[in-house]
């Protein structure tokens, strides 16, 4: 059967019509040593591959619509054996990579190779992955290649350079020009490197923000509650004003909005959760929100924020429940995220209260609490 991209197997190679040996040796330099890759439109999942054979402290999520190139690409994962590749069957543009930005995820290395003239507006899913990436690496047709697909698209880098810049705000470097299958004329591989920072607003997806502490009374919002700042070495993270340490690895929620599951299967997921918790039996909301995927498996996140009180088996079931429908689910159907543990009653109440402060003051709270005795 025809193919896009080289499949890897473990003990052979079956080539595809695309150089992609070329491409990986300009990339190969820049691979991060530990942490997350970002793989959108990845065919057969070469450069992931490539990627985690190449350096045992790195976990890639791979994205990929098509669904029959998917499930080759789930065959070969299978094959392998690997958990550190996220495989999922999902397509990405430009309104889901603006929302994902407003969260707190974090790449080490996003790839976007030969993908963004399928997408819908590929300067705001630049502009959203840039900001959320260390380093970005993507391809580009050539303006006057004739044998792309995407024809319309292509105009908008006749200089490559200038765009990427334009849109990124970041150093750009030309690392090479590389040969196309379907045409003579090769095509840009650009690099976006160097310094950017980005305040999400929420911490994942379907955030309650009767969860979070209490807005700001003036403007309704949290002020900056989260800063990621990339020096252009690390990534610096900090929480409402307090600097936190960075654990690479990615919400597992995000991972659920970017499509169907198809790799590693759903007990890895639930495993790997009731494992985090078992390693922190008195984390106070122990829910897929506060889980990350790492290279090194699930593990949770934010316990000291004590506000859910979830059970361990509350945790569980919930986990559950999300991996069967993440798995199950095609998308674009939407499949929102449902985490929050407050009881209607502690929600009725949380949400009084601060209606009431907002009104009243706090004293005027700490009155009426009083008044109303053991009932406040
Ligand atoms: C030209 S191929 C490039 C494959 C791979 N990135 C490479 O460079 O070898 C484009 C790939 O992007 C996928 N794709 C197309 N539109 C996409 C989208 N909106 N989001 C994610 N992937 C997409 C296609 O299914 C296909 O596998």
């Amino acid at each position: 059967m025809a193919q896009y991209q080289d499949a890897l197997h473990p003990d052979r190679v079956d080539l595809g019509e695309r150089d992609c040996l070329p491409r990986w040796e300009l990339i190969r330099p820049h691979l991060p040593t530990t942490g997350m890759i970002l793989d959108v439109g990845s065919n057969l999942g070469y450069y992931g591959l490539k990627a985690i054979g190449e350096n045992a402290g790195v976990a890639v999520v791979s994205v990929e619509p098509d669904p029959s190139t998917a499930e080759r690409q789930r065959q070969l994962l299978a094959e392998h054996g690997t958990t550190r590749i996220c495989l999922i069957e999902g397509a990405l543009d430009s309104a889901l990579a603006t929302q994902w930005a407003e969260k707190c995820d974090w790449f080490e290395l996003t790839l976007l190779l030969a993908v963004l003239h399928w997408t819908d507006d590929p300067g705001r899913i630049v502009r959203a992955l840039s900001s959320m990436s260390g380093v970005l690496i993507a391809e580009v047709p050539d303006s006057g290649d004739r044998g792309a697909c995407g024809q319309s698209r292509l105009r908008q880098w006749a200089d490559p350079i200038a765009w990427f810049r334009e849109h990124t705000g970041r150093t750009v470097t030309l690392l090479g020009r590389v040969p196309r299958h379907t045409s003579s004329v090769p095509s840009h591989l650009i690099m976006v490197s160097g310094p950017i920072s980005r305040e999400p607003t929420v911490p994942y997806w379907n955030y309650d923000p009767l969860y979070g502490p209490q807005r700001q009374p003036r403007t309704g919002v949290d002020a900056a509650p989260y800063q990621m700042r990339y020096d252009g070495e690390r990534v610096h993270f900090a929480i409402r004003g307090e600097e936190v340490a960075y654990r690479p690895g990615v919400n597992v929620v995000s991972l659920m909005y970017l499509g169907r599951l198809l790799h590693p299967e759903p007990a890895y997921w639930i495993q790997g959760a009731a494992a985090a918790v078992e390693s922190w039996p008195d984390h106070g909301d122990p829910m897929p929100h506060n889980m990350l995927w790492t290279p090194t498996g699930l593990s949770l996140i934010d316990g000291d924020d004590q506000q859910g009180r979830s059970t361990m088996q509350a945790s569980q079931l919930s986990m559950a429940h999300h991996v069967t429908a993440w798995a199950t689910t095609r998308p674009p159907s939407a499949r929102p995220y449902r985490g929050g543990c407050l009881s209607p009653y502690r929600r009725l109440r949380r949400g009084t209260g601060r209606a009431l402060r907002r009104v009243v003051g706090r004293k005027g709270v700490a009155r009426v609490k009083r008044l109303l005795g053991p009932l406040g």
